[in-house]
């Protein structure tokens, strides 16, 4: 069955080969909303997942579709029962936050999550979350496993973390928290963004579902807002217990139970056809275009990213007007043997973190006389870039809420870019200048 461009829509073409209708090396941009069904019998195949193809472009796309292959198969995510890749793409790292935990919660159940986050994400769970009946709590230290293991409770239905937090730099504990998870039959849910699997693969270390802010390194070069959910497909929502919402018949979707009738990729599917179909937050095609641009040179650009980050921090430890640097590549760091052993010495990222002596008007002139380094509130661009994120990315947040998740007054948070070292160093040198 072909739709009127000539489209296969049962085989969807998702990889990295030549279009097969085409003949073209590139993925084509699918800009459209929706799709021929075919003959009546079809499309109620179609929309009963008897046959699996294009429907409407909220809930899957071609393009979309290449990007999902492609960070599935960097991921080592699964293969799914319907023949789909075990990912999906969706507007932004928030909404990628978002659905992974609403397909697995529902009002009234419970998450356990590290304190090291993202501002969006703690808010995310500090406060909208909880309103929506889905409460989080926070352990204290990440590294202590026995603080995740008392926090357990009979509706915990996740445990969630950052492989590498910004702007903190400190290294989950995959192994050992998703140990403590499994235990229980909870599933572990990572955001990868700032390490990207090009560093570390979080499934291979015992994570179950991994999410990303494509936005960042994946796409990386700052044009695109995208997010993705990549599931390992290893979790089994039966033997645990607690997943009532995935092993019951869900009258929203035919009665359809989705574990074991999807196979061990029902959390990818779940996600698809039952929360991206109502709560809608589909990444347009030309973004997921944009950041399949992204991530073909994703290992090439993330080489480079971590060669001049270790250089920025090595300058930043050496200098007397800085009081701290948090950075996992330096010996000095805690985690730095736990971001050799998951990272295999490719690395440490390149979000560099330090504390200028001063407090915040310290931090604030330097990041003020910066020339070569973008004032914006991003990482994972192709430029460096500076932010002073107690006054900005993490302002929303309490004094305490800061420090609990990692945010000091006088921190400048850099994301160290590609451009020549030489550089990017003469233009720190220029920031520490202006402090004198
Ligand atoms: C680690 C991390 N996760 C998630 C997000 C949210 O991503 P997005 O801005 O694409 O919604 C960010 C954004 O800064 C981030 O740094």
């Amino acid at each position: 069955m072909s739709d009127q461009w000539g489209f296969e829509t049962k085989q969807i073409h998702v990889g990295g080969d030549p279009d097969p209708t085409t003949g073209a090396r590139a993925v084509p941009i699918y800009q459209t909303t929706s799709y021929d069904l075919g003959d009546t019998s079809r499309a109620a195949d179609l929309f009963a997942l008897a046959e699996i193809g294009n429907i409407y472009t909220r809930i899957m796309n071609p393009t979309q579709g290449a990007l999902e292959a492609r960070i599935n198969a960097l991921e080592g995510g699964c293969m799914t029962a319907v023949g789909l890749p075990g990912a999906l793409a969706v507007s932004s790292g928030q909404s990628a936050t978002t659905l992974a935990l609403l397909t697995l919660c529902e009002s009234g159940d419970h998450v356990v999550a590290s304190p090291s986050l993202y501002g969006g994400t703690y808010n995310l769970f500090n406060y909208t979350l909880p309103k929506m009946g889905v409460e989080v709590t926070f352990v204290d230290d990440p590294d202590d496993l026995d603080q995740w293991r008392s926090e357990i409770r009979d509706n915990t239905k996740a445990f969630y973390g950052e492989v590498l937090a910004n702007p903190r730099n400190n290294v989950f504990d995959i192994q050992g928290v998703s140990g403590v998870a499994h235990d229980s039959g909870i599933p572990l849910v990572v955001d990868n963004t700032v390490p990207t699997p090009y560093l570390i693969r979080p499934l291979e270390w015992g994570a179950d579902i991994v999410v990303h802010s494509l936005t960042k390194f994946c796409g990386g070069h700052g044009t695109s807002i995208g997010g993705a959910i990549i599931d390992g497909g290893t979790f089994d929502y039966a033997a645990s217990g607690r997943f009532s919402n995935f092993t019951e018949p869900d009258p929203s979707y035919n009665g359809i139970a989705y574990f074991p009738a999807l196979g061990h990729g029902s959390f990818i599917i779940k996600a698809r056809v039952q929360m991206l179909r109502d709560l809608g937050m589909a990444i347009s095609p030309f973004n997921a275009f944009l950041i399949i641009q992204g991530l073909e040179t994703l290992s090439l650009r993330m080489e480079r990213h971590f060669a001049n980050a270790q250089k920025v921090a090595e300058f930043l430890d050496a200098r007397d007007e800085v009081d701290s640097v948090s950075f996992a590549g330096l010996p000095s760091s805690p985690w730095f043997d736990r971001a050799k052993q998951y990272g295999g010495g490719r690395g440490a990222g390149s979000i560099v973190a330090f504390e200028v002596k001063g407090g915040v008007e310290a931090g604030k002139k330097f990041i003020e006389a910066l020339d070569l380094h973008s004032h914006v509130a991003n990482i994972g661009d192709v430029r460096s870039l500076a932010i002073h994120p107690a006054s900005t990315t993490h302002s929303q947040l309490s004094e305490d809420e800061q420090v609990s998740t990692g945010v000091t007054a006088g921190q400048v948070r850099l994301s160290v870019g590609l451009e020549s070292i030489e550089d990017i160093l003469a233009d720190l040198e220029t920031g520490f200048s202006a402090l004198s």
